[in-house]
């Protein structure tokens, strides 16, 4: 039984393939181990910055590719067709983190009511949420178009609630306006709606093709073109928080601020427009948010459950924004796949769609 991989070039990511690979089958499948067929998973701008970090965040090793390539990690659905776990049955559906490929094998551990993980040995060293699958059969939350939803935005959604619970706790370093660069992405414009919500200044900051789409989301205050952010008035604290990743803009806003610049947080790099020396800039010094040190802790203050209680009453007011702006684009099969990856590539993809793909055809 063969598998269909979708690889990328690890040193030029335009070059792009799918190749087969040999899948263990009935008895030469390990003890505990899953065959998992990957029904359909999201791919957005965020997929291709895990590409970009691919060797520095370890993103290469979670999904072997064959020498100098690498398969991008996706969010999204798998259905056990094989299982040499005695707890976990063919047919049951997980959610977590797949390659882009048509199976994969789990080798499962740690398995609960709730969820399991993969303990192959090559996929140990990253953060825990890369290596855990939640059971889903059945629950209506991860069905249809709320699953897709799901798929898309929650991995997202997630790293915008912790941001925004980063900054609350920290009075917004004593700013009240928050300006989010590529404000027409998915984590750009769910921190905004948390910004919002708690009554802050977001001001959306994006290209020129995209302030229409910005501004009908109704999470932003003010939206403004990357070429004219220096017309933003310059004389209160404002904080950044930067998905785009692109030099010359922190540059910019960081020498308009001056001072006033009292939180510089960098979370993205949707433009891949990063120098590797940005020099010294005026204002509070650029940082890089890592997640997984906000869920530690926030886990030890919040107690078992205290952080999923909350996400969930904050994607609560989230959803029915998606439900308005977000539409859900189904694409199958390789060719299909290669073009959606593409066009994210290129920044091709219009902010209103949510693509969800599929390489089984
Ligand atoms: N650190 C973390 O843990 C973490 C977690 C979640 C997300 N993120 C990061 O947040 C960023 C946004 O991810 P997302 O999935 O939410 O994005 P998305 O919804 O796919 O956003 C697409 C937007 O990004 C900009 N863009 C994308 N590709 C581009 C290109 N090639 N050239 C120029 N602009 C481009 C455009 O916005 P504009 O025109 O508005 O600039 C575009 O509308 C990613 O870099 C992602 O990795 C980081």
């Amino acid at each position: 039984m063969t598998a269909t991989d979708f690889i990328v070039a690890r040193d030029d990511l335009e070059t792009c393939k799918t190749i087969a690979t040999e899948l263990p089958a009935g008895e030469s499948l390990p003890q505990d181990a899953l065959l998992v067929k990957v029904d359909r998973f999201a791919f957005t701008a965020n997929n291709i910055t895990y590409a970009v970090l691919g060797d520095e965040m370890k993103y290469w090793q979670l999904f072997p590719a064959p020498n100098g390539f690498g398969n991008v990690p996706v969010w999204g659905f798998g259905e056990v067709i094989a299982s040499n776990h005695p707890n976990v049955a063919v047919g049951e559906r997980l959610f977590g983190y797949f390659p882009m490929a048509t199976h994969l094998v789990i080798e499962a551990t740690d398995v609960s009511k709730r969820g399991l993980r993969d303990g192959a040995a090559h996929r140990q060293g990253v953060a825990p949420v890369y290596n855990a699958y939640a059971r889903v059969t059945g629950d209506p939350a991860y069905a249809g178009r709320q699953g897709d939803y799901q798929a898309l935005l929650r991995p997202l959604f997630m790293l915008s609630f912790l941001v925004d619970d980063f900054l609350a706790e920290n009075d917004d370093f004593g700013a009240r306006t928050v300006l989010l660069s590529s404000a027409s992405s998915k984590t750009a414009f769910g921190l905004a709606h948390l910004l919002h919500t708690r009554g802050r200044k977001a001001i959306g900051l994006t290209s020129a093709g995209n302030i229409g789409f910005v501004s009908s989301l109704g999470c932003y205050d003010e939206v403004v073109t990357y070429d004219s952010v220096t017309s933003l008035p310059s004389g209160t604290p404002v904080a950044f928080v930067d998905m785009a990743g692109n030099s010359a803009l922190r540059a910019g806003l960081h020498h308009h601020f001056c001072d006033e610049m009292k939180c510089s947080v960098r979370v993205g790099l949707t433009h891949r427009a990063t120098e590797a020396d940005e020099g010294v800039l005026p204002g509070a010094k650029p940082r890089w948010f890592f997640a997984p040190d906000q869920i530690r802790k926030r886990a030890k203050e919040w107690g078992p459950g205290g952080i999923e209680q909350r996400f969930g009453a904050a994607w609560s007011g989230f959803a029915p924004l998606l439900e308005r702006c977000l539409a859900v684009v189904e694409s199958r099969g390789p060719e299909a796949v290669r073009q959606v990856y593409l066009d994210t590539l290129k920044g091709r993809i219009p902010p209103e769609q949510g693509h969800m793909l599929s390489l089984l055809g």
